[in-house]
């Protein structure tokens, strides 16, 4: 009878917040070594991170998120000859990493044999997903840690992910050993996953708008085979879900909903007044949180319509997985 809240004592920690500073960074990295997880800041959304060689601490990483399949998880390195440590670079992976990292893009390549990354991070597969943040925090710590580091989103499972460390707290205080707090994200929706290969393909839409990728490469990159790009509507998995039922496209607000505005349509919050797709993208996961807050249980949130193009592309995506039936 006993046996559960022996396990929930079991798996609470003090969680420490941590400056920003060489100190904090330093402190993080010692952590990190240690097989603890840390979130930190990276130009999109906080990781959860820890060192992705070690199959326990990544599989620590799968039960602090409470995430029921293991996924396979992006490995974030300090520099491209890091990235080249663990994975095999053709033409079209240099020519992105050059137009596109440090930033918001995630490349998914052939494993290199031999590479240091568990299993449970390429999740048996012969890829392996490689980012290289822009963020300067992310950026000291991977080097200061000087391994790959994996790292999901630091929210719990299908919730909305975090863009200040207060969300971060607000998910996992008790189950992460620490989080180093470097403010607001700046682009604030996920990076941009593509998979190179025989043909590039998008497995989801984020930061690097895809058309500015294709521009790079010179050829299209339709969406790919993954499970982020499903086929059809119906089969949207639920993710980024807010306690609140959300409605996409509105153009006012029924009653009852909360209403996010954006561009013309001003609303309880706004994404954008401007119709700016970059100041929306990094207000999305805030004004959700803030909505949400503001709805109260079994709330309803209504969208105002955000154009499909740009950094539109992964704040709709965003929002149907929001919106998705549940
Ligand atoms: O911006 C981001 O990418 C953030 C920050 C923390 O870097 N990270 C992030 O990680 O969004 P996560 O775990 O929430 O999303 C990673 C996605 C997974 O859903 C997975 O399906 C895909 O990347 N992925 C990872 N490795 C893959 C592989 N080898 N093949 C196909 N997809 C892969
Ligand atoms: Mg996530």
């Amino acid at each position: 009878m006993a046996t559960p809240a022996r396990q929930t004592l079991r798996q609470m920690e003090r969680t420490e917040t941590l400056a920003a500073t060489d100190a904090g960074i330093a402190r993080a990295a010692d952590l990190l070594r240690e097989g603890r997880l840390v979130a930190f800041p990276t130009e999109t959304v906080y990781g959860l991170g820890g060192n992705a060689a070690r199959d326990e601490t990544v599989a620590r990483i799968f039960e602090a998120k409470g995430r029921p399949r293991f996924n396979p998880l992006i490995a974030h390195v300090p520099d491209i000859a890091a990235a080249e440590r663990i994975a095999l670079f053709d033409p079209d992976a240099r020519a992105l990493a050059s137009a596109f990292w440090p930033g918001p893009l995630t490349m998914v390549l052939p494993l290199r044999d031999g590479a240091a990354i568990s299993p449970l991070v390429t999740a048996g597969h012969r890829t392996v997903a490689v980012r290289l943040p822009a963020h300067p925090v992310a950026r000291a710590l991977l080097a200061a840690f000087g391994g790959p580091v994996a790292a999901p989103s630091a929210n719990p499972s299908g919730r909305v992910s975090p863009t200040r460390a207060e969300h971060v707290l607000a998910g996992l205080a008790g189950r992460i050993a620490a989080v180093v707090d470097g403010g607001a994200c700046a682009v604030g929706v996920e990076s941009t996953i593509v998979s190179l290969g025989d043909a590039p393909r998008l497995l989801r839409p984020g930061g690097v708008p895809v058309e500015v990728i294709e521009a790079a490469l010179g050829r299209p990159v339709p969406p790919g085979g993954s499970e982020l790009a499903p086929s059809a509507p119906g089969q949207l998995a639920s993710h980024y879900a807010p306690g609140a039922a959300v409605r996409m496209g509105a153009r006012g607000a029924e009653t009852g909903e909360i209403l996010v505005g954006f561009g013309p349509v001003r609303g309880d919050f706004t994404l954008s007044e401007t119709g700016d797709l970059v100041e929306a993208a990094a207000n999305l996961f805030h004004i959700l949180r803030e909505a949400d807050a503001l709805a109260g249980p079994d709330g309803r949130i209504a969208f105002a319509p955000v154009p499909d193009k740009g950094l539109g592309r992964a704040i709709n995506d965003r929002l149907r997985r929001a919106a998705a039936p549940r």
